[in-house]
């Protein structure tokens, strides 16, 4: 059966989309297959690696589009234009709307860089979210992947992994940790796994 066709939704570095990249190459990951990489950033450094990888690219900005509706039209075009069955978010920073994510039950991925839930949700992003959790004091924090719907960070949870917290931690040292441990192992698995489950289901 033809693997399902993924696309990767990315805003920045797209280190966690190098992890997929990555993970499919070595045959980690062999029930989906990344089709399009979309960016809401113009010159997102994940751009470049999908070029390297031969991935077919998409820009969509809200610049570009005007209203978070037209915004979100614009991606799906794009998406169905591609054929795309699985959408991954991978430091996607833009809030997708109900309408978007009511369109795609189970079939949205998340990867987020804390055990949700904690440090979740609005405002908790990126570096800031690291940036809380140090500040609170925690001593164990992780990463989520989970499936999206209209709550944000708020979807049923695929896979988790606890990253310790260690003294001296900088938000930028703790972020590099988690992505390590735990960000770029769980995406591919959790990638692979509900791509099975969809072959396994057609
Ligand atoms: C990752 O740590 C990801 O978990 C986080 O942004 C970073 C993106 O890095 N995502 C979120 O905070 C989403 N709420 P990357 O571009 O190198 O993959």
């Amino acid at each position: 059966m033809n693997p399902v066709k993924i696309a990767v939704l990315v805003s920045g570095g797209g280190t966690n989309l190098q992890a997929l990249i990555d993970a499919e190459k070595s045959g980690m990951i062999q029930s989906g297959s990344i089709s399009l990489v979309l960016s809401n950033k113009e010159g997102a450094y994940a751009l470049e690696r999908a070029k390297n990888a031969g991935i077919p690219t998409a820009v969509v900005t809200k610049a570009q589009t005007g209203s978070q509706e037209a915004f979100e039209d614009a991606i799906r075009a794009k998406l169905t234009e591609y054929g795309v069955e699985v959408i991954i978010l991978a430091g996607f920073m833009s809030i997708l709307s109900e309408k978007f994510t009511s369109a795609y039950p189970r079939r949205i991925l998340n990867v987020h860089p804390s055990l949700i839930p904690s440090f979740c949700g609005k405002g908790f992003y990126g570096l800031h979210v690291h940036e809380a959790a140090l500040a609170y004091g925690v001593k164990v924090t992780g990463a989520t992947v989970h499936f999206v719907n209209e709550i944000p960070d708020g979807g049923e949870i695929i896979l988790q992994r606890a990253v310790e917290i260690r003294e001296g931690d900088t938000p930028e040292i703790l972020q590099r940790r988690v992505m390590e441990e735990a960000e770029w192992k769980l995406l591919p698995m959790a990638a692979e796994k509900v791509c099975a489950d969809i072959l396994k289901n057609k």
